[in-house]
C-alpha cells in the first residue's frame, strides 16, 4: 500500500473525532511558516498541539510552534489556523506533509492561505518584501497525490493552472495597497533544502523562471488544489538568493526578517480574512461532500453495532 492511501483512513477518523469533540468546522485554512505567526484575536478553540491531531511522530524546527487554534473572521467565516508546518527536509513525506491541510480541507474548509519566508531571485524584491505567489516550480522531489488516493478527494490528475487563486490575489494586491505597501507577486520554486541554494542552481532557477525559493507550500498546494480548495500562498522575503547577495543566507536571517515583518504580514492577513468580497467555494471543492459521507458512514456502522 502507498503511503498517502494509508492516510485516508486516518484523515477520516480524524474527521469524525473533530466532529465528535464538537469542534466547528473550518471554512478556511491558515498556515504560517518560519517566524511569520500572526495575532487573530480571541480564539474560539485555544492553541492544541498539532501532535493531537497527526498520527505520526512529529518535531518542530526552530520558528514552528506547530499548534493548531481555531477563530471565527469578521464575516463569520471559521478559520482554522496552524502555526507552523512540516516540511520534507525534516524527513517527512509530502503526504504527511500535508495531513494538516488535507484534513481542514475534508472538514470543510474551501479557502487555504499559506505563507512562508523566501529568497528573492530579483532584485527588485529585497528583503522585507511580500509576495502573492502567482506559480510555482515543483522541484523538491515527491508529490503529496502519489499512490492511489480516494476518487472522492478529486481528479486523480489535477491540473495546475490557476492554483494560486486569480481573484485571491487581486483582493489581497487591494488589501496590501489599501495599507499602504506594494505586494509583488513572484513564481516560487520549491527545493528540499534543507541547504541553500547553490549560486549556479539559483543562476539556474532564475533562467526557469522562478523569483522566489524555499522549501514549503508546494506540496500543500498540490493537494488542496485536488481537494478543490481555492489557495493564496505569500512569501516574505527574507534574503536575497544565494549569489546576489555578499552575504551567505542564514536562517538567524530568515528569522529576524520575519519578525521585523510581522506586524506588515499580520495586516495583510487579517485585511484578507475579514475581507467582505472573500470569495466562496469553488465548485469542485470535494471536501464537505466527502465530509458528509464519512460522517454519514460512521454514524450508519453506528447503528449497525
Ligand atoms: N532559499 C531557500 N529557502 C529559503 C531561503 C532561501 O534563500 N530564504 C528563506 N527560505
Amino acid at each position: 500500500m502507498a503511503a498517502v492511501d494509508a492516510m485516508a483512513p486516518e484523515l477520516d477518523l480524524q474527521v469524525a473525532c473533530w466532529s465528535a469533540r464538537g469542534w466547528p468546522n473550518p471554512d478556511l485554512v491558515l498556515v504560517t511558516g518560519s517566524a511569520l505567526e500572526v495575532d487573530l484575536g480571541e480564539p474560539l478553540l485555544p492553541p492544541l498541539p498539532l501532535a493531537a491531531i497527526v498520527p505520526f511522530p512529529i518535531r518542530a524546527i526552530e520558528g514552528h510552534r506547530l499548534t493548531f487554534e481555531l477563530y471565527r473572521a469578521a464575516g463569520g467565516r471559521v478559520v482554522l489556523y496552524f502555526r507552523g508546518r512540516l516540511h520534507c527536509y525534516q524527513g517527512f513525506d509530502p503526504h504527511q506533509v500535508v495531513f494538516p491541510v488535507r484534513l481542514a480541507a475534508l472538514l470543510g474548509a474551501d479557502l487555504a492561505i499559506l505563507t512562508n519566508a523566501a529568497g528573492s531571485l530579483d532584485r527588485a524584491m529585497p528583503p522585507g518584501s511580500i509576495a502573492a505567489l502567482a506559480d510555482h516550480l515543483s522541484l523538491g522531489g515527491g508529490s503529496p497525490l502519489r499512490g492511489d488516493p480516494p476518487r472522492s478527494w478529486g481528479e486523480r490528475f489535477p491540473a495546475l493552472n490557476d492554483a494560486y487563486d486569480p481573484a485571491l490575489r487581486s483582493l489581497a494586491r487591494a488589501v496590501a495597497h489599501g495599507q499602504g505597501f506594494e505586494l509583488h507577486e513572484g513564481v516560487y520554486a520549491w527545493l528540499l533544502g534543507p541547504s541553500y541554494e547553490t549560486p549556479a542552481e539559483i543562476t539556474m532557477l532564475a533562467r526557469a523562471g522562478a523569483t522566489l525559493v524555499g522549501m514549503s507550500t508546494v506540496p500543500e498546494v498540490v493537494a488542496l488544489r485536488q481537494l478543490g480548495v481555492r489557495c493564496a500562498a505569500f512569501s516574505l522575503v527574507t534574503n536575497l538568493a544565494a549569489g546576489l547577495a555578499g552575504s551567505l543566507p542564514t536562517h538567524q536571517e530568515v528569522m529576524a526578517e520575519g519578525e521585523r515583518a510581522a506586524a506588515r504580514i499580520g495586516g495583510l492577513l487579517r485585511g484578507i480574512l475579514d475581507h467582505p468580497d472573500l470569495p466562496g467555494p469553488d465548485p469542485s471543492h470535494a471536501g464537505r461532500r466527502q465530509r458528509e459521507r464519512i460522517l454519514a458512514s460512521r454514524s450508519s456502522a453506528g447503528r449497525a453495532t
